[in-house]
């Protein structure tokens, strides 16, 4: 499998402004440093609790943010990406470097290069009922994509988008319907056709089934199976319901107040998570052997303010094996075999990596 996106020391932070003059305070540091990569053709799980910055650093991916750090590969190959780890090294300001980001990385990218983007990433978030627009028609709704990116018009565009909707379930009889004449689960396939009728090859699902019920979730997931099959697409699945994440994902990371703090293969995760906080997102799944005793201590504690976030490991308030070296030294993602990565001291020096 060869890599579609590789995210480099990613950051998007949100000012906050206040005081009589309306200067900037402080920054949320939403997105604080994410190093990812996504593979062609896999679905991505994104996980942790509410405030943890997923949203944000799914939309900076896409680049509906603009970020305030960092580099986003994307589709480059694997010689180019060994060559930007040396060049940074070893010259991080020469020409060449600077060349390619400007032909591979999308934080770079302006104007009509940004555009084109667009078409090729695209976002379906958790509420159709606020992100379908009430007033419009599901025949202009779909095909809105399609006549701003100038790709096709009149009957040429109509056709795709009744294409569209029977790939999604539905047909060319709720061409001239509005939204709210559709169930939520319903709403959300329109949704799904808005995005993928542009035909993109990245697609962030933002807690695409947070708002239906369990068998229209089940009906939706198998959606998103099919889809990302035939279009070949690639997903990254926003959620958290871990259930829901542990059916559709391939792989799974684990986002801990703006960082990521561990990435695994989904089989691998949900049987052994091994940072803290993991474990302890985890504790609230039943172990299926009851002869198993729970070694997953829950989560205890509040998340901490992502305007000042804790010195060191971020997590090492809540943690219940914290050290000296957690309080001072930020832990960096590291390979504990089979691409499983976890950043986290304790487990570092047990596994004597
Ligand atoms: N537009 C904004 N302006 C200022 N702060 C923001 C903005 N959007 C998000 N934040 C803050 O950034 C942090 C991350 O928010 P984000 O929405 O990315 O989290 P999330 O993990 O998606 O949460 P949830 O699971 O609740 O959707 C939060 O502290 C949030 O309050
Ligand atoms: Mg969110």
């Amino acid at each position: 499998m060869s890599t579609l996106l590789h995210i480099k020391g990613l950051k998007k932070y949100y000012p906050i402004i206040g005081g009589i003059f309306k200067r900037k305070m402080a920054d949320v540091k939403a997105v604080d440093g994410v190093n990812l990569t996504i593979m062609k053709g896999e679905c991505f799980g994104l996980v942790g609790e509410s405030g943890c910055g997923k949203t944000t650093l799914g939309k900076t991916i896409i680049r509906l943010l603009t970020p305030d750090a960092g580099s986003i590969y994307y589709n480059i190959p694997e010689d180019i990406l060994e060559e930007i780890d040396k060049l940074e090294k070893e010259n991080p300001r020469s020409s060449k470097l600077r060349r390619i980001r400007e032909e591979y990385d999308l934080a770079t990218f302006k104007g009509r290069k940004l555009r084109q983007l667009r078409r090729k990433m695209q976002i379906v978030y958790q509420d159709p009922t606020t992100s379908l627009d009430p007033r419009m028609l599901v025949k202009d709704i779909v095909a809105e994509p399609l006549v701003a990116q100038g790709l096709a018009r009149g009957s040429e565009a109509k056709k795709m988008v009744v294409d569209m909707l029977e790939r999604v379930g539905l047909s060319e009889k709720h061409l001239c319907r509005y939204p709210h004449e559709f169930s939520g689960g319903q709403r959300q396939r329109i949704a799904v056709s808005r995005a993928l009728i542009v035909r993109p090859e990245f697609v962030v699902l933002d807690e695409p089934t947070s708002s239906v019920d369990v068998s229209v979730r089940a009906q939706l997931l198998n959606l998103f199976k099919d889809l990302g099959k035939d279009f070949g697409l690639t997903y990254m699945f926003v959620s958290h319901d871990l259930s829901v994440v542990e059916v559709i994902s391939d792989r799974v990371a684990v986002m801990y107040l703006g960082k990521i703090v561990e990435v695994a293969t989904t089989e691998e995760l949900f049987k052994e998570p091994l940072h803290p906080y993991a474990q302890g997102l985890f504790a609230s799944i039943p172990i299926p052997d009851p002869t198993r005793r729970r070694e997953r201590p829950p989560l205890t504690g509040d998340v901490p303010s992502p305007v000042n976030p804790p010195s060191g490991c971020r997590f090492h308030p809540r943690c219940q094996s914290v050290t000296d070296v957690c309080r001072k030294e930020e832990p960096q993602l590291v390979d504990v075999g089979n691409g499983h990565l976890v950043a986290c001291h304790v487990i570092s020096s047990e596994l004597g990596k």
